[in-house]
C-alpha cells in the first residue's frame, strides 16, 4: 500500500493561553482518493487537528506529515497540492469581486493572462457558479460565499482539500447541494477530502472513513461509517449525538431484533419492512422495554399482513436529514 497522504501521531498543542489540545489515541491517516470525516462536539479540537495539517499550527509534540513533508517547516513544497476551506469563508475570500478573489492564486502564481482565465473559468464552472463571475462577493448569499471560497481553493487543482464546517450555517437544500458537489469532485477528478464537522447526518452521504474526536482532541473512535455508528451509546458518551438510525437499529438490537445498522432512510425502510412481513408470518415479538435502560416502553408496530403492492408501508420514523447522497 502506498505512504498515506496526511498521518498525524500524538500532536499535543498548547495554545498562547495554555490550553491544552492533545490530539492522541488513535493516529489520524488519511488515504489518497478517501473522503474523511472528522467529527466531534464544538471544542474537540477538530480544527486545531485541520491547523496542523495545514502547518498553520506547529505541534509541541509529536509529528505531522503531508504529502512527506512537515507542514508546519515545509508547507511551500505542498501549497499547490492542497486546497483549503476554512470555517470561516468571510475571513477568506479576500477580493471584491468573485473574478478577482478566484484568480488571486493563478495571478500570484505568476501563471500569464490566459491560463488565468482558463484556471478561473474551470474553477467556476466545476462549483456551478460561473454566473457568478463579475459580482460583488459581498452582496452573494451565505452559500454562494462559500462557493466562491471553494472556488479559490480548487483553482490550482489540489490532490487534497480539507473544509472546516463547510455545512455550518447552511439551508438544507444548500447543504444537499454541497454534499453533492464534494462528492462529484471526489468521483470525477478523484480529490481527497478531508472534513470537520460537528454534523453526524451528512456523514452517510459522504465518507469512507470517520475519525471522532472527543473531550481535548483525544480520537476515541476511527472506521466506516457503519462500524462507527454501530456503538452509538459509546458515541452519545463522547458527546457525539448519533444518527436516530443508528440509535433506533442499537435500541431495537437491545430488544432482540438484530437488523443491521441501515444508517440512510431508504434502507432502513426496506429494513423493516421485511422485518414487518416476515413477522406477520409468525416471527414472535421481541420484549416491548429496553431491558437495560429502562426505556418507556415501545410497542413494535408490524403489519398485520403483508401490505399489498399498490400500497406503501407508513412506518414511524422521523424522517432523516441525510442529504445530497448521490452514490
Ligand atoms: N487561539 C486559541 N487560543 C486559545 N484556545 C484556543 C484557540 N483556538 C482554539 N482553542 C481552544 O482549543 C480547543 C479546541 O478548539 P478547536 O480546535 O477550535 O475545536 P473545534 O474545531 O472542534 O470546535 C477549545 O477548547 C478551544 O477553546
Ligand atoms: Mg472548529
Amino acid at each position: 500500500m502506498s505512504e498515506p497522504i496526511i498521518r498525524v501521531s500524538c500532536v499535543k498543542h498548547t495554545y498562547p493561553d495554555r490550553t491544552e489540545v492533545h490530539i492522541c489515541g488513535l493516529d489520524f491517516v488519511v488515504e489518497k482518493g478517501q473522503r474523511v470525516v472528522v467529527l466531534g462536539p464544538n471544542g474537540c479540537g477538530k480544527s486545531t487537528l485541520l491547523f496542523h495539517v495545514l502547518g498553520l499550527l506547529e505541534p509541541r509534540e509529536g509529528d505531522v506529515s503531508v504529502f512527506g513533508v512537515n507542514p508546519a517547516r515545509h508547507f511551500n513544497r505542498i501549497r499547490e497540492r492542497v486546497g483549503v476551506l476554512m470555517q470561516d469563508v468571510d475571513e477568506q475570500i479576500i477580493a471584491p469581486t468573485v473574478w478577482d478573489d478566484v484568480s488571486f492564486s493563478p495571478r500570484s502564481y505568476g501563471y500569464d493572462a490566459a491560463e488565468v482565465d482558463r484556471m478561473v473559468e474551470r474553477a467556476l464552472e466545476r462549483v456551478g457558479i460561473a454566473h457568478l463571475r463579475h459580482k460583488v462577493c459581498h452582496y452573494l448569499s451565505g452559500g454562494e460565499r462559500r462557493k466562491v471560497a471553494l472556488a479559490g481553493a480548487l483553482v490550482l487543482e489540489p490532490e487534497l482539500l480539507v473544509l472546516d464546517e463547510p455545512f455550518q450555517g447552511l439551508d438544507p437544500a444548500s447543504r444537499a447541494d454541497l454534499v453533492g458537489l464534494l462528492n462529484q469532485l471526489h468521483r470525477l477528478h478523484g480529490v481527497t477530502l478531508v472534513i470537520a464537522t460537528h454534523d453526524v447526518n451528512i456523514v452517510k452521504a459522504m465518507a469512507d472513513a470517520v475519525y471522532v474526536l472527543a473531550g481535548r482532541g483525544e480520537i476515541v473512535a476511527q472506521g466506516t461509517p457503519d462500524d462507527v455508528f454501530r456503538d452509538a451509546a459509546r458515541l452519545k458518551q463522547s458527546n457525539v449525538e448519533p444518527p436516530v438510525l443508528a440509535e433506533l437499529f442499537q435500541r431495537l438490537e437491545q430488544m432482540g431484533v438484530s437488523l443491521g445498522r441501515p444508517l440512510a432512510v431508504e434502507e432502513a425502510a426496506r429494513v423493516l419492512w421485511e422485518w414487518g412481513s416476515r413477522g406477520a408470518r409468525g416471527v414472535a415479538a421481541p420484549p416491548t422495554r429496553a431491558p437495560a435502560e429502562g426505556a418507556p416502553p415501545v410497542a413494535p408496530a408490524r403489519p398485520s399482513a403483508p401490505p399489498s403492492s399498490s400500497s406503501q408501508p407508513t412506518l414511524p420514523l422521523e424522517r432523516s436529514t441525510t442529504t445530497g447522497e448521490d452514490e
